[in-house]
């Protein structure tokens, strides 16, 4: 496996290949990311992954600094996972000069959720994604690019960048991968005590029942009252939530009317601590 950190060094690994697997991460990998690189691979001819903690998708008071990074330990991983390129560009690489030409991702699907608690978050996330692409993708036939569904606003928001900028890349979205008591992966499970780590399983379990009392409600179901119940129940343990709502997979959109034959997902966001985690369920 190789690791460059130029953009340079990375089109002269790949050139020679016609169809990159591409697994875009910030690092600190889990579980997560090693299926979607084991899940990618059979779709390429090489298999590329890049670490880069991209300061645009982080609002000033977040963690950008203090986001792990562990290039070392990620990188066995991903030797191991039958990774043959990383890309790990320096900030200056990636963002020689500042970056005024951004990605502004259609606001029905980037200003809701996610992007109405951070705002800005996906045009960071777009931008970066662009770029990612291009530097990987340039003078490639074409490729394929894998996104957890842990995050899932970004892969309808880059699903869609793909579709209306004609990119020839085939997005796929790999399952959340969770521990034994519920609780999905993330980089950011890190920051929790052991205290919060126990009682972080409770947001899995609480977008399960607010997936399950949508469900079984009869009629056109009263969602914004399950989903305040849904809320303030996890209030009550202590729980600091931005968001338990029940949505229309296509859009993200709430659903109208009654629910019986519409593919649905459960979203949650919601801080512990100060540690804030996102899941969702697909009902
Ligand atoms: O999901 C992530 O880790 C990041 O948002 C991504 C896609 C690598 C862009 O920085």
């Amino acid at each position: 496996m190789h690791i460059v950190h130029t953009i340079a060094d990375l089109r002269q690994q790949l050139s020679g290949f016609r169809r990159p697997a591409f697994v875009p991460t910030m690092g600190n990998l889990h579980e997560g990311h090693i299926a979607l690189v084991k899940q990618a691979k059979p779709l390429g001819d090489v298999t590329v992954s890049s670490i880069f903690v991209n300061r645009l998708q982080f609002a000033p008071h977040e963690d950008f600094d203090s986001y792990p990074r562990t290039l070392g330990a990620d990188a066995e991983r991903l030797e191991a996972a039958g990774c043959d390129v990383v890309f790990a560009p320096r900030e200056k690489e990636l963002y020689p000069e500042p970056q005024s030409y951004k990605v502004h991702p259609a606001n029905d699907l980037a200003d809701i959720l996610e992007g109405h608690f951070r705002p800005g978050f996906f045009i960071g996330v777009s931008t970066v994604v662009m770029k990612l692409f291009s530097c990987v993708f340039a003078g490639m036939p074409g490729g394929v690019a894998a996104f957890g569904k842990k995050d899932y606003q970004q892969v309808l928001v880059v699903r869609r960048m793909v579709r209306q900028f004609a990119l020839p890349i085939d997005i796929l979205a790999g399952e959340t991968q969770r521990a034994a008591d519920g609780l999905a992966l993330s980089s950011r499970n890190g920051y929790l005590s052991a205290e919060e780590r126990a009682e972080a399983m409770h947001l899995s379990q609480a977008l399960r029942a607010l997936g399950e009392a949508a469900r079984n409600a009869s009629g056109v179901p009263d969602l914004s009252a399950l989903e305040a119940q849904a809320m303030q129940a996890l209030a009550r343990r202590g729980w600091k939530p931005d968001y338990l709502t029940v949505r229309r997979r296509a859009d993200l959109m709430p659903p109208q009317g009654p629910l019986a034959h519409e593919p649905l997902v459960v979203l949650g966001a919601a801080k512990l601590g100060s540690t804030r985690l996102i899941d969702n369920l697909e009902i």
